[in-house]
Formats: C-alpha cells, sequence, structure tokens
C-alpha cells in the first residue's frame, strides 16, 4: 500500500467533512447526532447504516461496512487508495505530499494515462489535417463544440502514423502497445490498430481516457467500430462511453439514457440530450447497472425494435433487477425498426425524443409482458407457468416497496405469492437491524478506550508517565497503544484510528465500540475518562501494594519498604 505521511491522511481526513462526502453519492437523513441512509453496499429495508460526523466514519450494522471519508470513496466509487486521496485533498485545497505520491503512483499505469492521452491529441491534431474525416463529421452533423467535448480525432491510414509520431523509443513503443494502440502480425511485427478510423476517445470516470472507439469512414470497411481491447485501465464491462461528459454537463443527474452507440451518444449531446451513454458493444452488466444507479435514480434504456434488441433489452433488465433499491426507476425504451436514438434526435429533435421517453415502458410492465408472452392467464396452466418463471427473478429484487409491488402484481395476476409476506420478510431483518444494542457493561478499561474512540483528542491532555500501563489487566495494553497512537497524531479522527486497527485482532472489537452512541457530551466524555483513568492509576497502586505486602513474609529490601511506605500514603 502506497505510503503518504499518516501525518497528511489525518489532516485530510479532519478537514474532510464525510457527511458532506457520502450524502453527495447516498443522501443521509439526520438521526440525533448521525446520520442514517439505507446501505450502500447491501441490499436492505431499513436503513443500518450510519455516518458519525464527529467520529469521521461510517459505519454499516447490518453488513458491517466501515471506514472513513478515503475508504468510503474507495468502496463507492471504486478508486484506488491514492486516488481517493486526490479527490479529498482537491476538495480540501491540500496538496499531496509530491515525492511520496510520485515514488508511490503505479508508474506503469501512469504512464499508459499519459500514453492515451498523447493517442489522444494526436489523433485530434490528424483530425483537424483530415479534409476527408471533417467531411464525414460534418455530414453526419457533428458539430466543432462536441468534437471537442467528445475529443474526437481520426486515425490517419497507413500501418504506422501513430508508432512514427509517438512511439520513439523502445518503451514508449511498450507503453503504447499496453494502452491497446498496436497490433501484431504472425511475425510480430507491430503496427498501428486505429487506421483510416474516426477515434471516439473513452474516458473514466475522472475525464482520463482509457481506451478508444473507432469508426471506419469507409462504408465497405470493417468492422464498422473498432474498439480497444482490455488493459490494465480498461474493462469494458465496467465502462460506460459518455458518463464523462454527462457528468460534466449536469449538476445533477435525474436521468441517464443508456443508448447502443458512440454516434447515438454524440448526436444526442449535439441535440441538448446531455444524459446519454453508451455501452461499448457489450450487453448491460451488473457492473453498469450499479454505475448507472449510482449516477442517477432513473434509468432509460433504448433499445432497437428488432429481435437482437429484445434479447438485449431483456439482459439489461436482468442485470437491473438486483439493483433495484427502492427510489430507482428502469424504464425500456423501444425504437422502431431501422432508427436508432441518432435518425430519432435528428428527425424529431429533443422534443420528439423526450416524448418517446415519456412513453417508455416501466420495468415493471416489460417484466410482466414479457413474461406472460405465449402464456394464457385465463388458464390455471398458465398462472402457474407465469408465478414458475417470475419467481426467480423477482427473488432478486432487493427488499423494498418496488419488490413488494411486483410481488403484489404477479399476485394479481396469478393469484400465487413468490415471496414471504412483507412482515415475515423484514421481521429477521429489523431483529439485527439498525438499533444498536444497548451498550453491554463495560470494564473501566473497556470504557476508557470508548472514550477515546468517541473523541481521541481527549489522549491529549493526558501527559505521561501513565502509571496504570503496568496494570495487569485485559486491555490495557490497547489502552496505552491507542494514547501513544492520538499522541504521535494529534488530529486523527475515529475513522482514521480504527483503519490503523484494520486487519488486527483488535480491529473489529474497536469497531463494535466506536459504533455505539455514547451518551453525554464533551465535556462529559472527559470527565469521565480522566475519572477512568484516574480509577486504573489507583487500581495500578493497589496492585503494587499487594504485591509488595504478599512479599512482607519472605521480607522486603530497603528499597521496597520505603516504596511501600509511600504507596500507602498515597493511597490515602
Ligand atoms: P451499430 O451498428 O448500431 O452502429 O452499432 P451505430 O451506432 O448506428 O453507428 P453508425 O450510426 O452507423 O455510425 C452500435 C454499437 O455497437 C458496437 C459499437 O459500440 C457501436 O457504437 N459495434 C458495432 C462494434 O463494437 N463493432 C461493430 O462492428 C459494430
Ligand atoms: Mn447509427
Amino acid at each position: 500500500m502506497a505510503r503518504i505521511p499518516d501525518a497528511f491522511i489525518d489532516e485530510l481526513l479532519a478537514r474532510t467533512d464525510i457527511v458532506e462526502v457520502i450524502h453527495a453519492r447516498v443522501p443521509l437523513k439526520r438521526q440525533g447526532k448521525e446520520y442514517s441512509a439505507r446501505c450502500p453496499f447491501h441490499d436492505e429495508r431499513s436503513p443500518s447504516f450510519t455516518v458519525s460526523p464527529t467520529k469521521q466514519f461510517y459505519h454499516c450494522f447490518g453488513c458491517g461496512a466501515h471506514g472513513t471519508a478515503i475508504s468510503f470513496l474507495m468502496n463507492y466509487d471504486r478508486l484506488e487508495f491514492l486516488d481517493a486521496v486526490d479527490e479529498l485533498a482537491r476538495a480540501a485545497g491540500l496538496e499531496v505530499p509530491r515525492d511520496t505520491r510520485q515514488r508511490n503512483a503505479n508508474p506503469d499505469t501512469q504512464d499508459i494515462f499519459k500514453a492515451l492521452d498523447a493517442a489522444a491529441g494526436f489523433f485530434q491534431r490528424q483530425l483537424a489535417a483530415s479534409d476527408k474525416a471533417r467531411a464525414y463529421l460534418d455530414r453526419r452533423g457533428v458539430g466543432e463544440a462536441i468534437r471537442a467535448q467528445f475529443a474526437i480525432g481520426y486515425a490517419p491510414d497507413g500501418y504506422s502514423a501513430l508508432k512514427d509520431a509517438l512511439g520513439t523509443d523502445p518503451r514508449r513503443m511498450q507503453l503504447l502497445e499496453r494502452a491497446g494502440l498496436f497490433s501484431k502480425n504472425d511475425r510480430g511485427h507491430v503496427y498501428d490498430k486505429f487506421r483510416d478510423r474516426v477515434m471516439f476517445p473513452i474516458h473514466d470516470r475522472r475525464g482520463r481516457v482509457i481506451a478508444f472507439g473507432g469508426r471506419v469512414l469507409d462504408p465497405d470497411a470493417a468492422p464498422k467500430y473498432l474498439n480497444s481491447p482490455e488493459t490494465a485501465v480498461f474493462h469494458k464491462g465496467r465502462e460506460l462511453y459518455g458518463l464523462w461528459q454527462a457528468r460534466q454537463a449536469n449538476q445533477a443527474l435525474a436521468r441517464l439514457v443508456v443508448v447502443e452507440g458512440y454516434m447515438d451518444v454524440v448526436a444526442l449531446f449535439e441535440h441538448g440530450v446531455t444524459q446519454a451513454v453508451a455501452t461499448l458493444g457489450t450487453a448491460t452488466t451488473p457492473d453498469h447497472a450499479e454505475l448507472l444507479f449510482r449516477n442517477a435514480p432513473d434509468v432509460y434504456f433504448c433499445f432497437d425494435g428488432d429481435r437482437a434488441g429484445r434479447s438485449a433489452a431483456w439482459k439489461a433488465l436482468e442485470s437491473v433487477l438486483p439493483r433495484m433499491r427502492d427510489g430507482r426507476q428502469a424504464f425500456f425504451l423501444f425504437l422502431p425498426e431501422g432508427e436508432d436514438p441518432d435518425t430519432i434526435v435528428r428527425s424529431e429533435g429533443a422534443s420528439g425524443f423526450d416524448a418517446r421517453l415519456r412513453d417508455a415502458t416501466p420495468l415493471s410492465q416489460y417484466f410482466f409482458d414479457t413474461l406472460s408472452d405465449g402464456i394464457s392467464l385465463g388458464t390455471l396452466d398458465g398462472k402457474a407457468r407465469l408465478a414458475e418463471r417470475a419467481k426467480p427473478l423477482l427473488a432478486q429484487i432487493p427488499d423494498g416497496a418496488f419488490g413488494d409491488l411486483m410481488q403484489q402484481r404477479l399476485t394479481e395476476l396469478t393469484g400465487v405469492g413468490a415471496r414471504p409476506s412483507v412482515a415475515e420478510a423484514s421481521a429477521p431483518i429489523r431483529r439485527h437491524g439498525s438499533q444498536p444494542l444497548a451498550p453491554p457493561r463495560r470494564s473501566l478499561v473497556r470504557s476508557a478506550i470508548a472514550l477515546l474512540l468517541q473523541q481521541p483528542s481527549l489522549a491529549l491532555d493526558l501527559p505521561p508517565p501513565y502509571r496504570f500501563v503496568a496494570l495487569r489487566q485485559p486491555g490495557i495494553d490497547l489502552l496505552t497503544e491507542l494514547i501513544a497512537l492520538v499522541s504521535v497524531r494529534p488530529e486523527i479522527t475515529t475513522g482514521a484510528l480504527l483503519e490503523h486497527f484494520e486487519g488486527r485482532e483488535e480491529g473489529a472489537a474497536l469497531q463494535k465500540l466506536a459504533s455505539q452512541s455514547l451518551p453525554g457530551d464533551q465535556a462529559s466524555w472527559r470527565e469521565e475518562f480522566h475519572d477512568a483513568i484516574a480509577q486504573l492509576d489507583r487500581q495500578t497502586l493497589q496492585q503494587r501494594i499487594d504485591e509488595l505486602q504478599a512479599k512482607l513474609g519472605t521480607g522486603l529490601d530497603e528499597a521496597e519498604k520505603v516504596e511501600l511506605r509511600e504507596l500507602l500514603q498515597a493511597r490515602r
């Protein structure tokens, strides 16, 4: 794992508001001192996910997910550690210490990004220089502004334009190859993969070029579209063409429209529909579904009306069902034969396209229409068959109102219930659900630790030496370690502190302790903490007195006699 100085991480987390970071992605509701939501990391009916602004950490009582703002970004936005740190640092106006960054960022990956960026620049310059390619884009109605917004370019004909321009030494050649920009023939000869094609760079969620799609100019050439292969930075099942641009163009995305092609996305943007994205020549994957819903509550899937389109739509539905938490809606739009969003928006404009979206089929209707296709619901046999088909699919819908309604609909259609009733289904979930259990009775050590977890800075006004370190009681070593940790990392938040113990035996217990909400306020915690420490100190004293008194029979030396006298005095 990367080594960024702990002090920097502490400062970063101290300057970051985890509530703000999470709320921007998962709407939170205030609940007393904390915030809650339904957990974004598992499917649930009642909110077990809590975010503590004071402890600066999140914790799910249902699935146990927990961590700091950094780990939240890593898990939710799927960022690498360094990228998550970068993102928070940018928002907080902090500079990540540079040399540690460069030493630790995976140098190869960084260089692949650079190679892809250089290639995108090269293709854009080639477009400016090619009358033929510009004429093609003119003909298809792709204007200058959209060309720039999507960084559209042109890969010239011939086998070595890119190679000659950018592959000037073996190291650069290797990077371009690992970026997926070259092909190799049987004899091992390396040449440009994209030739005489309009180039559509694919951007990741941070706006970096990670791959390309290239369309032929020559109508006789094949394949019509060529995509980058999977590389270290490009996994096509997890990316959506246009998502970067859609996020740039919209403050908040109320909807996303999923289309099939690059040109569809570009044409929709050209006409002001700036919420279009495309899968990259693949079916909609569950990863896509999650990514879509994380960015917008309503998702519209557009497909051709032909057989292939219908089968692609059903695949999309299957990917989406397990992601249908409450508040999310999916719609299906089937276009007339021979049309695609590109042709529709050109002939009908944004308003015509919007009208079609308004008429799109809700998932529920598409689901039951498709499953009842060829079944006669007037017969018992037909009803049974529909129930049979629907059951395994409905079982994938997360708990919630949507699942209940789908179930109700099935019952209406067939008279058969496929899932247990709402009450039955939710009961066990509530049981280990959102309410933290009553705090167990604690030992002194335990309560000192709990207080420290509540507010690490309590350790700061506790100057050494610590008498209690000599106490032989479970947890004393841990308490000592916590105090020492806070004194060298004075800005550490609870979240970061827990992170420090992650993977260690004590980690889980600390996590549990920290997620409890202690009664009282800062002043009373301070008092309790000092009280607990004072009592531990007294117990330590007593422990030593007992030791020395036990030795009285066998005889104490002079020093021990003095010590005992002093201890007895101190105890009074
Ligand atoms: P289409 O064949 O529907 O093309 O492919 P299109 O989007 O209408 O393109 P234009 O309007 O003719 O330029 C839809 C998508 O399927 C993938 C591409 O992602 C394309 O955008 N595809 C298609 C390929 O990957 N390879 C192909 O050869 C064809
Ligand atoms: Mn088309």
